[in-house]
């Protein structure tokens, strides 16, 4: 942790220079013209969840750190942050369930091809998490180029994978940690790692709920994809394996 350094001397910043909002509040860009009254919706939802985010790497990031550093509770406090942003980010969808089918209809064309798939920040936040199965690397070759924040995430390995290190680190087993009473900080963080699996599911979740009310299960996606019958096929996708496999364990014969 560093000591936060004196800042400047006064410079007039106030809540609005602070925050920039005369920037970000000029960035809803409505499209449909005549102005359709939902699309603002639609467009400040998605906004906002790119925020979110954004965030949620940054974060994601923070806890790469601890895990390296075998910081368990310092990884336990950054799994909490990020559990409560996935369940805000999920949260926002259900404002978009306000909106019905032929309101949609009435401004989706002016949409064009773009496609909640070509988010960069979603496909960074799966391959930090730790994503690499065949479906989802098939789904950024499609995608054309790979962008440079998801091949950085890429490069580096999956949360699992520091997680188990950290096990290393400290000599103990997966099984282990649910068992031996001195080891309850590791089982925290792997209960933590696993409920931020379930809340990132319970947003592909709510997202396929949200788009089969919305445009039905049958109707393709802008990205050009089979629509919900693409998505549901991401709902089975597991960040963390072991964790999940570990549980059998307990239950032989
Ligand atoms: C009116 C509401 C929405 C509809 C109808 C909708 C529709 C879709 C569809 C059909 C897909 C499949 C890909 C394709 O376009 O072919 C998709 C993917 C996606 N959408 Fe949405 N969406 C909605 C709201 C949102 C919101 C609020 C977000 C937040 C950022 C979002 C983010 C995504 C992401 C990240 C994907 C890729 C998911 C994956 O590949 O696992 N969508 N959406």
């Amino acid at each position: 942790m560093t000591e936060s350094s004196k800042p400047p001397e006064d410079e007039g910043i106030n809540y609005g220079s602070y925050l920039a909002l005369d920037e970000l509040l000029s960035l809803q860009r409505v499209r449909s013209f005549p102005e359709h009254p939902d699309e603002l919706l639609f467009i400040v939802v998605h906004q906002a969840s790119e925020l979110w985010f954004k965030l949620i790497l940054h974060e994601l990031r923070g806890l790469e750190g601890q895990l390296e550093a075998s910081d368990t509770l310092g990884a336990v406090a950054a799994v909490k942050r990020l559990n409560a942003l996935v369940r805000i980010v999920t949260a926002q969808l259900s404002a978009l369930e306000t909106l019905p089918p032929q309101r949609f209809a009435q401004f989706r064309g002016y949409l064009g091809t773009s496609s909640g798939s070509q988010s960069q920040q979603f496909r960074a936040i799966e391959a930090m998490s730790g994503l690499r199965d065949q479906h989802f690397l098939q789904v950024l070759a499609d995608h054309g180029e790979i962008p440079e924040l998801v091949q950085k995430a890429l490069d580096r390995p999956p949360l699992q994978e520091l997680f188990n290190r950290l096990l290393t680190t400290h000599g103990v087993t997966l099984e282990e940690i649910y068992v031996e009473e001195h080891q309850r900080p590791l089982q925290m963080l792997a209960e933590g790692l696993l409920e931020y699996e379930q809340g990132f599911a319970m947003w592909r979740f709510l997202h396929v709920q949200l788009v089969e009310r919305i445009i039905g299960p049958l109707t393709g996606g802008t990205g050009g994809t089979l629509g919900s019958r693409y998505l549901q096929r991401t709902v089975s996708q597991r960040f963390f394996p072991d964790l999940w496999a570990v549980r059998s364990k307990f239950f032989k014969g």
